[in-house]
């Protein structure tokens, strides 16, 4: 690729790339005569402790481990880059959104949530679209998933529900797998999950390929323009190859046959020249529209459905060149929701809210320590300067005799400004300290139902055989009926071809309860795996 093509991050990279040009050195650049014997007294006798070359060797080793992020462990990336189709300035101050001649860089990290990092691709389970555009203006992350909703509405409950999910404690059993006991207890017991869990056991859930994924911020955010208005915006990646997914068998086996099925396909087709693209569409509300709906734009269970809310395409990405080095790049991204640039900003959704703090927290412990930024890949091409220093692993070498603000002695202190700069959104906000969710946020069925609804014939096959399947393996028979007596609250037919499957009593009728949601189609599924 000439150098004038390259772009401003693929180009600071180069001053991180290392190649062995030999002879082989310590760490401290000693050249090494023998790496293959260590220090004795004697050929036969003991190794001597001043072999410094076999310590710092044996030593590095001990530490390459690094611990796996506590949950999207698993995942593959890639640089790309992302242009707007249009100036969106009289949206968002963000730069990278003021018209098609701003090419920005990216980052995108692709994922699995429950497994661990060398467990299968083609398992069941939600997939992580991680980007970060690497902006004039800093680093702005969107770090979503390829369904638009999510279990839980309050980040507090989050260290609960990955608990559940993730393997039992007493036997680390099963293994990246939606078939077990805890999280269909946490599911029975948490209807909230129940639009999300519908998503979970359809075949959205077994992608073909990370190319052919959709993506999703699933909260909503905010825009804000230069003048401080803000418009509420949820944020959709459309894979241009489609949206495509493999069917159970085919994962299963996939599963067995070739565990790094997904990886594989990103990393050869970028190799091959065939880079994948999405098209980033917003779907935006006015401030003043916040309440026109009948759920809370706040709730991270709930969609704004298209036919409300039209997706406006704005701009593309191509993911063109891949890693130089799994670990120091894939491994060491640090995604956070945190992460904005001045025109981007949250919103009040409590699960969110928990994201911003969670992030941080946990690469503050799973990078090293607070300089974790400087790391390449994270590093932005925004010039950093601030007054932070010293902490593990610090890279820079500040110069000057002072390092905080105010200051009049100069020394090398920088200055604030007043353009350009992060502005938050100002929102008015009042009332008491309460732990209590809005009314707005209890209606866990109705959008769950609207799903079933948008299924083909056959895509509802596909989620009651996953239901028979997944709920199927759970041992516990009561928490099978309390999951299929919430299904009963999103569809009947639904319920009783689960139930039927997996030897539970059918659930009675809720059309004596005032309800009209049995659905046509799932009476064909229940007789087809009945
Ligand atoms: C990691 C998405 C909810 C905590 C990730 C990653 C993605 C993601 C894509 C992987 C990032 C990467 O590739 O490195 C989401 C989405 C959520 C959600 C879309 C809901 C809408 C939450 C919540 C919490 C949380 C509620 C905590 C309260 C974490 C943590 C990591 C993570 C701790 C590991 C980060 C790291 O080690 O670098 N999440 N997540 N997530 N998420 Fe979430």
């Amino acid at each position: 690729m000439a150098d004038a093509e390259r772009d401003a991050k693929d180009r600071q990279l180069d001053a991180e790339r290392t190649e062995s040009r030999g002879p082989l050195t310590t760490e401290t650049g000693v050249r090494v005569e023998d790496t293959d014997n260590s220090l004795s007294v004697g050929e036969r006798g003991p190794t001597l402790l001043e072999d410094f070359h076999a310590r710092e060797k044996i030593t590095h080793f001990d530490h390459e481990r690094i611990p796996e992020r506590v949950v999207h462990a698993r995942g593959a990336g890639a640089y790309g880059h992302f242009t707007p189709y249009e100036d969106l300035s009289d949206l968002t101050a963000a730069h990278f959104l003021s018209g098609p001649d701003v090419t920005t860089p990216v980052f995108v990290r692709f994922s699995t949530v429950a497994g661990s990092r060398g467990s299968a691709d083609t398992v069941r389970d939600v997939r992580g679209f991680a980007v970060k555009f690497y902006t004039e203006q800093g680093n702005y992350d969107l770090v979503g998933n390829n369904m638009p909703v999510f279990f839980i509405q309050d980040g507090i409950k989050f260290p609960d529900f990955v608990h559940a999910v993730k393997p039992e404690p007493h036997n680390e059993i099963p293994q990246a797998q939606s078939a077990h006991d805890t999280l269909w207890d946490f599911v029975g017991l948490q209807p909230e999950t129940t639009h999300m869990i519908m998503w979970l056991m359809s075949d959205r859930a077994i992608p073909r390929s990370y190319r052919t994924m959709q993506g999703f911020g699933v909260h909503t955010f905010r825009f804000v323009d230069e003048r401080g208005r803000g418009t509420f915006v949820k944020f959709h990646w459309r894979p241009i190859l489609g949206t495509h997914s493999l069917v159970w068998d085919e994962a299963q086996r996939i599963q067995g046959k070739d565990p790094d099925y997904n990886r594989r396909d990103l990393w050869e087709a970028i190799e091959r020249g065939q880079y994948p693209e999405w098209e980033l569409g917003v779907q935006l509300v006015p401030e003043e529209n916040e309440h026109d709906f009948s759920f809370d734009l706040l709730d991270a269970t709930k969609i704004i459905p298209e036919e409300q809310v039209p997706v406006r395409p704005i701009g593309r990405m191509v993911l063109n060149r891949n890693p130089d080095n799994f670990f120091a790049e894939t491994e060491q991204i640090a995604f956070h929701t945190a992460n904005v640039v001045p025109g981007i900003d949250f919103t009040n959704d409590p699960l969110l809210q928990a994201r911003n703090f969670s992030y941080l927290d946990t690469q503050l412990l799973r990078l090293g320590g607070s300089n974790f930024q400087q790391i390449p890949v994270n590093r932005p091409v925004a010039r950093v300067d601030n007054n932070q220093r010293d902490g593990f692993a610090q890279h820079r070498v500040h110069r000057g005799g002072t390092s905080y603000y105010p200051n009049s002695l100069g020394g090398g202190c920088p200055a604030l400004a007043d353009e350009n700069v992060y502005r938050h959104y100002t929102e008015k906000v009042e009332g008491n300290k309460i732990r209590r969710r809005a009314e707005s946020f209890k209606d866990h069925y109705s959008q769950a139902r609207l799903f079933l609804n948008s299924l083909a014939d056959w895509e509802r096959e596909h989620l009651v055989a996953a239901f028979r399947f997944e709920l199927g393996k759970c041992e516990e028979l009561s928490i099978r009926q309390r999951v299929v007596a919430n299904l009963v609250e999103v569809d009947h037919g639904l319920a009783v071809a689960v139930a039927e499957g997996i030897g539970v009593e059918p659930p009675e009728d809720p059309g004596t309860r005032g309800h009209e949601n049995s659905s046509p189609a799932l009476s064909q599924a229940n007789t087809a795996f009945g």
